[in-house]
């Protein structure tokens, strides 16, 4: 899909359609909708009169062989009341266009910026919501969908001229490429993508993009003693693997803080011997979501080159039960030293993590974020809409909610305080892996990764109910989202 800003005015650009949105206002046509509404000899007005075109939050109203507009369609996208409009918002309408033009069969659109919507960050919304819009896998489908590609689409309303937005373009499609890239990655079944499959695909990005790679094998893994990683992946006939990828910026100064990203790729989980039922199981396959987080995060870095070195450290496994699978009761001794008494072995993703955060401060990670589908109980706590953001100390975690901010992601800060660790002691061991006692279970699965951050500043982003949609939205195709990749890009871009 090509995406290309366009200076020519609105009226006469020749495409299959042109799409612009209204806000819902009582009927007000201005600014660039008046200059519309002028060019169509007043159908505008006539259709807010109707009380066709409402300006309700992404309804969509089309206007076919529009009179005074070269375009063969007009689609106006409601874009709800204007007092509540974010650029979150545009990022949506964008996709929401695409993806109802697209499965109409359009090749070319124009997509229209209104007035108070044409900086740099406008623009960027734009392509990020169109590229993670087209987005969609039919791989392993031998009878593909007809022939439905969106081949281009022309912004206009925006300035070429203006100052960073060149660049708005380009980190816009980078990003959502990205995003795209992990989803790509989240969407493949257990089968094609084991741990080693994972590693390979990592290390072919990672060659692509110029960033530095290293696979960890099992022997590796082994001689590093990650003993928490090493007993998740016992049970499992694939060996485990650990992704480490490196970015490091031109300039780099002795006394920068290097980001650490670690992400949780259980490539599937089965619930290993504390077995999961069978209802939904097959949806384990994205248990490897927050891994995949961490290398769309890495390729969208790999472009866009923020001043401070950045290491990806993406632990893979898969759970499984066997006769070599650990068991309930056993006790792990993980790469730092401590020891952990298994209570559940379905709790194994902080299990990968403790591993994988202990080894990203050994390899001189002084500020961390992890990533994980790690718990249902995020869930309960936030439904679908929320990401679990856990962190320590909280000052960190503000400013990495400024990032979700900034991106137009939703997280929500939890709680950490101490009577949560009280309830991953142990009777015979350092700690356990599940929480006594009822309720808290997304934080204590935090609480326990926070043992192996220790007082190294850290994230912990909880996505288990947002890595994934059952649903499709308008703007959005079911399966995997992509979630956090944005925000943790703009956070290594301000750090
Ligand atoms: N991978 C799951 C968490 C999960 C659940 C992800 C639903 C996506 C959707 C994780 O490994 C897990 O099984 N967690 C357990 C922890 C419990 C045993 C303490 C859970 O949440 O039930
Ligand atoms: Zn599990
Ligand atoms: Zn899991």
């Amino acid at each position: 899909m090509q995406i290309q800003i366009e200076n020519q005015p609105f009226a006469s650009i020749a495409a299959d359609a042109l799409v612009t949105y209204v806000f819902d206002q009582d009927q007000k046509i201005e600014g660039v909708l008046s200059e519309m509404d002028q060019a169509t000899d007043g159908h505008l007005a006539a259709l807010a009169a109707s009380g066709e075109l409402t300006g309700k939050t992404l309804e969509n109203v089309l206007v076919h062989f529009p009179a005074g507009i070269n375009a063969k369609r007009l689609l106006l996208v409601g874009a709800g009341k204007p007092g509540k409009f974010t650029v979150s918002d545009l990022r949506k309408i964008a996709g929401t266009a695409l993806r109802y033009l697209k499965s109409r069969g359009v090749k070319k659109f124009v997509f229209l910026a209104r007035e108070g919507e044409r900086g740099p960050a406008d623009l960027q919304a734009v392509v990020e919501g169109l590229v993670v819009a087209d987005f969609e896998s039919d791989k392993y489908r031998t009878e593909k969908k007809p022939n439905r590609e969106i081949q281009s689409v022309s912004l206009a309303g925006f300035d070429a001229n203006q100052d960073g937005m060149p660049q708005a373009l380009e980190n816009g499609r980078v990003i959502g490429e990205s995003q795209n890239f992990a989803r790509e990655l989240i969407n493949e079944p257990s089968n094609y993508l084991t741990p080693r499959m994972l590693a390979e695909r990592a290390e072919a990005m990672a060659k692509e993009v110029g960033l530095g790679v290293e696979i960890l094998d099992e022997r590796k893994i082994s001689e590093l003693k990650m003993g928490a990683l090493i007993a998740v992946a016992q049970g499992s006939i694939e060996p485990p693997r650990v992704i480490v990828l490196r970015y490091t910026p031109e300039n780099l100064r002795p006394d920068s803080p290097v980001l650490g990203l670690v992400g949780k790729a259980v490539t599937f989980d089965t619930g290993g011997i504390s077995i999961k039922p069978a209802d939904n199981m097959e949806k384990m396959k994205y248990d490897m979501g927050g891994g995949a987080t961490m290398l769309g995060a890495m390729r969208a870095i790999a472009y866009l080159k923020p001043s401070v070195p950045v290491i990806a450290v993406v632990p893979a496994a898969e759970n499984m039960p066997g006769g070599r699978a650990q068991k309930p009761g056993d006790v792990q001794v993980a790469m730092s030293g401590k020891t952990i008494e298994v209570i559940n072995t379905d709790a194994e993703g902080r299990m990968v993590l403790a591993d994988g955060v202990f080894y990203a401060r050994n390899l001189g990670c002084t500020h961390l974020i992890d990533a994980a589908t790690l718990t249902g109980a995020i869930q309960v706590a936030l439904a679908n809409v929320h990401v679990g953001a856990f962190g320590t100390p909280r000052e960190y975690l503000d400013h990495f909610l400024l990032s979700a901010k900034a991106a137009g992601e939703k997280m929500w800060p939890m709680p950490m305080d101490d009577e949560y660790r009280e309830m991953i002691k142990s009777n015979i061991a350092d700690i356990r892996n599940t929480g006594s006692g009822k309720g808290g279970g997304a934080i204590t699965g935090a609480w326990f990764i926070k043992e192996f951050a220790e007082d190294t500043p850290w994230i912990h982003l909880d996505i288990a109910a947002t890595c994934w949609v059952d649903d499709g939205k308008p703007w959005l195709a079911k399966g995997p989202t992509g979630v956090a990749i944005r925000s943790i890009v703009d956070f290594a871009m301000k750090l």
